[in-house]
């Protein structure tokens, strides 16, 4: 039976358990996306905390491919120095680090008079404004721009690469009726809608080689009038799955899915938990390649119950390692406590406000003790 903390590997990257930090905007970088010390320390105490692998927050391909202010960015060959740093502070506590590749498309910033592309040109409520619809030109420059920082992150040390294709992102807007109206060979039917995802998957995967771990996280539903469903999410799993990908993480929800966000607040039963579980146990009975679950993991008999079961291979958390980067650790030495994040959210203030994300509960209580 597989166990939470079994070594396992994926192409080749050796993992000490099957818990992952999920992808984490952390704001930590310079407005090139330059990482610092910051961000460092964060990866350092997280690798530390215990947890298996590590994804970084999403690093822009191309500059128009950014949203978040201090976002990590992959689309230039300048930061070598600090990204082996990243690296080096990672594996030294026995972790292993993967980045996070994405262009945010229709959901990024506009900057400079630029307008917004996406696979098509419409008012989407996900949409900070209308975007125009990509050239076919557009499409192959983007795809390029993945396969070359895929190169630089392989260069740089990464253990991993992971694309981006959920929470309402360029290729998610690619796969989603919502919000792709093509009439070409990248619009219409759900083949034709995983063709930009494919063809960023075989960028990325010519330029790292067939033995580097090439990830995708994927929306398993977007809960959005005539978006992805799980029937489609499925095929589009499925192509992965053919192709040779070397594992998929299943979230759902865009910013536009109201409650059925991805980051869902109210995690405060075990009904709320694990709230993408029956979307990856679907995707997890239609695949060969290891499958991970991300959304509302909060107590470690949940987890272990999934991983037992066979339901996904690997437990992804991303707002209760911010609270508690210590967390997997604390399970591992025999603490059966419940994560002590409460899903608000305010751990994205801080972060907004330029100073990296923070639990700010964690920080209240700390005030509070400390008699501030
Ligand atoms: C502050 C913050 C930043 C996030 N940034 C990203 C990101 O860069 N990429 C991504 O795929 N998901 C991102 N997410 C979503 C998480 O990876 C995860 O899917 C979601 O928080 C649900 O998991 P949780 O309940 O364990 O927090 C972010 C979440 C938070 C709270």
């Amino acid at each position: 039976m597989k166990n939470l903390f079994d070594k396992t590997t994926i192409n080749g990257m050796e993992l000490r358990n099957r818990f992952v930090r999920s992808a984490t905007w952390e704001g930590m970088c310079d407005e090139q996306g330059r990482p610092g010390e910051q961000l460092l320390n964060c990866y350092r105490e997280l690798a530390r905390g215990g947890v298996g692998l590590i994804i970084t927050g999403y690093a822009f391909v191309r500059p128009d491919g950014k949203q978040m202010p201090g976002s990590i960015g992959a689309q230039s060959d300048d930061f070598a120095p600090e990204m082996q740093a990243l690296c080096k502070a990672v594996h030294d506590e026995g972790g292993r680090l993967c980045m996070q590749l994405v262009h945010t498309g229709g959901q990024g910033r506009a900057q400079g008079g630029n307008k917004l592309i996406a696979p098509s040109a419409i008012e989407a409520a996900q949409y900070t404004s209308p975007p125009v619809e990509m050239s076919l030109k557009n499409i192959d420059d983007v795809v390029a721009a993945f396969g070359a920082s895929a190169a630089r992150a392989k260069q740089w040390g990464f253990d991993a690469v992971q694309l981006h294709a959920a929470h309402g992102y360029l290729i998610n807007q690619f796969l989603s009726p919502h919000t792709n109206q093509r009439n070409d060979g990248y619009g219409g039917s759900i083949e034709n809608r995983c063709r930009f995802l494919m063809e960023v998957y075989r960028s990325v995967r010519a330029a790292v080689g067939p033995g580097f771990p090439v990830l995708v996280k994927l929306n398993g539903s977007d809960f959005l009038a005539h978006g992805l469903e799980i029937d489609e999410a499925v095929i589009a799993a499925q192509a992965l799955d053919h192709e040779g990908v070397d594992a998929i993480e299943v979230s759902s929800g865009t910013p536009a899915s109201g409650d059925n966000n991805p980051v869902r607040k109210k995690i405060d039963t075990r009904e709320h938990e694990a709230y993408n579980l029956s979307l990856a146990q679907r995707i997890k009975q239609s695949v060969s390649c290891p499958v991970l679950v991300v959304g509302g993991f909060r107590s470690l008999d949940l987890a272990r119950e999934v991983v037992e079961k066979g339901d996904a291979d690997y437990i992804s958390l991303a707002r209760p390692l911010i609270r508690e980067p210590g967390l997997v650790k604390l399970w591992q030495e025999g603490s059966t406590a419940r994560s002590r994040c409460i899903s608000c959210n305010g751990c994205y203030r801080p972060g907004l406000r330029g100073k990296g994300i923070a639990c700010i509960v964690e920080q209240a209580e700390r005030k509070k003790a400390a008699g501030v």
